[in-house]
């Protein structure tokens, strides 16, 4: 039925992986500063205050409280079972979708897991967290690697295969985000511009401006699982009410 596929995830889709969201009671940025640990400014301001931001959620990734869930097992699935195109595009910067089996995956936020040198852009898989040791190896003298993390102000990762793949999409799925950020936010627009199907998994009941057509309300690890196979089964989604 489906040929394109376009699923978008946000922190949610981790939150029953143990990661905290960052707008939720509770969620990152209630904590930290954005100005502070999500700029280019707050980088240069106060380089180890950042790097302690960005170690200790690597060091949580690495920890075995961390692993992925049904939501994260079954995107791996559809890919692996669909034979259209399917593109995840992730705001998250862990690396849950991997370890699900996620192979067909955009990071546009960056990558926890890597380092980056200032002066090369070369990423590094980081083997420890970050600190004034973990060096880049293309420079001499080497550089200190920086998150390679999308801050505020930034541009992100992908952007002209991310739009290719919204222009050709008949089905786009958001889960977990809370679109309060651009350009992700305006990506369900897009989708909808071009006629696709535009659905969102989400915990909280959406608001009154939503411009999905579709909405599941519940956690990701539920709803997920039962969406796939209702994709694979060549069903529409919203023909009928999804049986949970
Ligand atoms: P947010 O924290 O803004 O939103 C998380 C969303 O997930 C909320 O809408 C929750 O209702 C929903 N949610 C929570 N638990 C859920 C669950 N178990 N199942 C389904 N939904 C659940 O996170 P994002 O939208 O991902 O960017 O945030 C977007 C960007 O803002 C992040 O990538 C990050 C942040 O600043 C950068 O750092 C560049």
């Amino acid at each position: 039925m489906y040929r394109n596929i376009v699923i978008l995830t946000g922190a949610g889709i981790s939150a029953e992986s143990g990661i905290k969201t960052f707008r939720d009671q509770n969620g990152l940025w209630e904590q930290h500063s954005i100005e502070d640990v999500a700029t280019p400014e707050g980088y240069a301001n106060d380089i180890e205050l950042v790097e302690r931001f960005y170690s200790s959620r690597w060091q949580q990734l690495h920890s075995d409280e961390v692993s992925p869930n049904p939501a994260h097992y079954a995107l791996a699935k559809l890919e692996q079972a669909f034979d259209g195109n399917i593109l995840v595009i992730t705001q998250n910067v862990d690396d849950l979708h991997e370890r699900a089996g996620s192979r067909r995956l955009l990071h546009m936020h960056g990558e926890l897991n890597k380092g980056r040198c200032p002066k090369s852009l070369q990423t590094f898989i980081l083997r420890e967290p970050f600190g004034p040791d973990n060096c880049c190896t293309c420079c001499i003298p080497a550089k200190r690697l920086r998150p390679h993390i999308v801050w505020f102000g930034e541009m992100p990762f992908g952007m002209d295969r991310i739009h290719d793949a919204l222009d050709r999409c008949d089905l786009f799925i958001a889960i977990g985000t809370s679109g309060t950020v651009y350009p992700a936010a305006g990506f369900v627009d897009s989708a909808n511009h071009h006629g696709a199907q535009t659905v969102e998994v989400n915990l909280l009941e959406p608001d009154r401006h939503s411009q999905f057509q579709y909405h599941f309300t519940g956690k990701a690890g539920d709803i997920v699982p039962q969406l796939v196979d209702d994709i694979l089964d060549g069903k529409v989604i919203g023909s009928e009410p999804i049986a949970l």
